[in-house]
C-alpha cells in the first residue's frame, strides 16, 4: 500500500479542541490504514504556512499529549480569503504557491480546522484542485450545517462560570453586573453561558435592543425585591437603532468599541450601581471540557474516514446528533445565526429573560 501523505492546518482564531481533533484524525488514520502506512505533515500557521511552505513530517512525540492541550499546537493565523486570489504586489501567487507547497510535499489531502473564514479558504482550494476536509471550529458555534462546532462547549462552561462567580458579587452589592461575552455576528455562547448562569437580560446581535427596556426588566426585578441583576452582552450586541445603520456608518460610530461600557453608563445612569466584565480571550483558553473532547473525537474521526474514503470537499458535521458531512459548496461562509424566534428564544423568555426587546 502506498504511504498516504496528510496534512494538517489550523486556521482562524484558536480554541479549545483543535489539538484533540487531530489527534482524534490521526489515531483513526493510523488504526484504519496502519501508523506505517500514513505519514502526518503539520503545516504551521494556518494558510500561511501553506503559502510559505513551513511545513514539518510529525512524529509520534509531536502528537503526545493532545487530547487536554489548549490553543493549537501548529499555531494559527487568519489569512483573509477576500485577499487570496490576489496576486501581491511582489507578484506572490497565493493559490499557485499553496499548490506548489502540497504537491513538493506530496500530499495526498490536508486537514483544514477552522472558522467559516477557513471554510471558505477550503472551499476555495477544493475548486483549485487540492483534496481538503474542513473540521468546523469556533467558540461562536456560527458555521451552517452543523448543530456544534468544537470550543464552543468549553466556552460556554467558562462563560458560565464567570457569571456564577460575578453573580456573587451583584447580589453582595446589589448591582447590576454586565459581562460581556465573545460573539460578533452570532450571539449563541451569550446565550448559552447566559441562560446556563442565570442571566436577567442577554444581549444579542440577533436581537436589537432599546436600553429603554432593560432599564424596566432591571426595575421589574427591583420592583420583586431582586435590588440586583445580571446582565450579559454580546460583544456584537446593537440597539434597535445601529441595526438599522450600514455597516461602515455603525463601525465609524464605535470606533472599535462594544456597546458594553454604555450600556453600563446607561444604567448608572439610570439609578442603579453597575459595573462590566469582560472576560475575552479567556473564553477561548485552556484545556477543552468533556464535551468539547468527545466532539472533537468524534470530528476527527469522521475527517479521517472521508480521507480513506477519499472523499473531498466536505466538512464534518453534527446533525440532530449524528455526525456526518456537507459538501463545501453548501456550507462555506454561510453563517449560522440565533433565530429570534426559535425554541431556546422562547424558552429564555419563558423563563423571564429580556432580550431588551
Ligand atoms: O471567532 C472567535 C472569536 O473569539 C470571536 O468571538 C471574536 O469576535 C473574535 O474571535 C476575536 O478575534 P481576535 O482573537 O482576532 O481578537
Amino acid at each position: 500500500m502506498a504511504k498516504r501523505r496528510i496534512g494538517v492546518l489550523t486556521s482562524g482564531g484558536d480554541c479549545p479542541g483543535l489539538n484533540a481533533t487531530i489527534r482524534g484524525a490521526v489515531r483513526t488514520l493510523n488504526g484504519t490504514l496502519g501508523a506505517d502506512n500514513v505519514e502526518i505533515v503539520g503545516i504551521y500557521d494556518g494558510f500561511l504556512g501553506l503559502i510559505q511552505d513551513k511545513c514539518k513530517v510529525l512524529t509520534s512525540s509531536d502528537l503526545t499529549g493532545l487530547l487536554t492541550l489548549g490553543g493549537t499546537f501548529l499555531g494559527s493565523k487568519r489569512t483573509p480569503f477576500k485577499k487570496m486570489e490576489k496576486i501581491e504586489e511582489d507578484g506572490l501567487d497565493k493559490i499557485a504557491a499553496m499548490k506548489s507547497t502540497y504537491a513538493k510535499h506530496g500530499l495526498d489531502a490536508i486537514l483544514a480546522l477552522g472558522g467559516k473564514g477557513t471554510h471558505k479558504n477550503a472551499n476555495l482550494l477544493s475548486q483549485h484542485g487540492i483534496n481538503i476536509v474542513g473540521l468546523p471550529k469556533t467558540i461562536d458555534n456560527d458555521i451552517y450545517g452543523t448543530d456544534f462546532t468544537f470550543g464552543f462547549h468549553t466556552a460556554v462552561e467558562i462563560g458560565t462560570e464567570v457569571l456564577d462567580r460575578i453573580h456573587t458579587t451583584a447580589f453582595s452589592h446589589e448591582r447590576v453586573m454586565v459581562v460581556e461575552i465573545m460573539g460578533n455576528k452570532a450571539g449563541w455562547l451569550a446565550l448559552y453561558a447566559g441562560l446556563a448562569g442565570g442571566a436577567d437580560v442577554i444581549l444579542i446581535p440577533e436581537i436589537p435592543y432599546d436600553i429603554a427596556k432593560i432599564l424596566q426588566a432591571i426595575q421589574a426585578r427591583k420592583d420583586a425585591c431582586k435590588p440586583y441583576s445580571m446582565v450579559v452582552i454580546a460583544e456584537g450586541a446593537l440597539t434597535v437603532g445601529e441595526s438599522k445603520m450600514k455597516k461602515s456608518e455603525r463601525a465609524a460610530m464605535r470606533q472599535g468599541n462594544t456597546a458594553t461600557y454604555s450600556v453600563v453608563k446607561a444604567i448608572s445612569d439610570a439609578g442603579f450601581e453597575s459595573r462590566a466584565v469582560v472576560p475575552g480571550h479567556m473564553l477561548r483558553g485552556g484545556t477543552p471540557c468533556a464535551a468539547d473532547r468527545v466532539l472533537s473525537t468524534q470530528y476527527g474521526a469522521r475527517a479521517a474516514e472521508l480521507i480513506c474514503a477519499e472523499k473531498y470537499g466536505y466538512s464534518v458535521a453534527v446533525v440532530g446528533g449524528k455526525v456526518t458531512e456537507n459538501r463545501f459548496a453548501d456550507m462555506a461562509g454561510i453563517a449560522k445565526l440565533v433565530d429570534a424566534n426559535g425554541d431556546i428564544v422562547k424558552v429564555a423568555r419563558g423563563i423571564g429573560v429580556s432580550f431588551g426587546d
